[in-house]
């Protein structure tokens, strides 16, 4: 028998009141895929992650997340998420960085609970996983914004999801720790199976990485195996967007 996704979009279409943002999406997500999220600016991408995690409700179709309508599902701690511009701390703002990614398992422990060993533990794992340890007793609003964006990727990682959703999690991140946070959600994806689903702009660079493809922009132009998006050409990408689009071709294969 076949698996169940981990996310099932069927037919789905949403309208923030009279601006139609998306129509007809359908996409299955499943255990151990890693997807590039592609599309223009407004093209409703960020709109249909806070669909998938019933931030938003759709006035048509169906989602389900693990085989459980996104309404009823109550198992979050299965899905870990970097939201576009997490909100950005102030310079006063009083929690260290250890306790900043701890609360990322308060759903699990109730707000109440008090933290573990155990719990630390997992924080300062999850701290060296975006190489962020070092920051751990640093008070979180005296971090870079791009510094403070990798905390945000550790918090999402505390849980120990089996599905990440991040959006645009790299913005003001610099080139070099972007390719090693691309590395990182690489192994975290071929090594520890967890499912992957990415939006980005750069496109190149996580197309390379990603299992599968799908480009958005109000409908779902392309959504498949990583080689058949290689395998497009400029013009169909370029027509997809709207625009003209610059593209390395082929990985390293070519
Ligand atoms: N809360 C809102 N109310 C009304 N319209 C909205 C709202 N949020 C987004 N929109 C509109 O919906 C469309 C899709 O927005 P969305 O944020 O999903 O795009 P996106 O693909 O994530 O873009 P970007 O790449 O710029 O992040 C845009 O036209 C946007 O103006
Ligand atoms: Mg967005």
């Amino acid at each position: 028998m076949e698996e169940l996704p981990l996310i099932d979009i069927r037919d789905v279409s949403f309208r923030y009141e009279n601006r139609v943002v998306l129509e007809h999406i359908s996409l299955q997500v499943r255990a151990g895929e890693f997807w590039a999220l592609i599309g223009p600016n407004g093209s409703g991408k960020s709109t249909l992650l806070k669909l998938i995690l019933g931030l938003l409700p759709p006035q048509q179709g169906d989602i389900r997340l693990f085989g459980e309508p996104v309404k009823t599902f109550r198992q979050r701690e299965k899905i870990g998420y970097v939201s576009q511009k997490s909100n950005s701390f102030n310079s006063g703002f009083p929690a260290t960085v250890l306790e900043v990614v701890k609360s990322g398992l308060t759903r699990k422990k109730g707000l109440f609970r008090s933290f573990t060993k155990a719990d630390e533990k997992k924080a300062l794992d999850a701290l060296e996983t975006v190489r962020m340890s070092e920051f751990a007793h640093e008070s979180i609003g005296q971090l870079s914004g791009g510094q403070q964006q990798r905390v945000f990727i550790a918090r999402a990682l505390i849980g120990e999801p089996e599905l990440l959703i991040m959006d645009e999690p790299t913005v003001g991140i610099d080139e070099q720790n972007v390719r090693q946070f691309y590395s990182i959600l690489q192994h975290l994806n071929e090594d520890y199976g967890i499912a992957i689903v990415l939006v980005t702009h750069e496109i190149d660079l996580v197309t390379n990485l990603a299992t599968h493809v799908a480009c958005l922009n109000r409908t779902m132009h392309f959504h498949g195996v990583q080689s058949d998006y290689e395998q497009m050409g400029d013009d169909d990408v370029a027509k997809w967007y709207g625009h003209p689009v610059r593209r390395l071709h082929g990985g390293e294969s070519s």
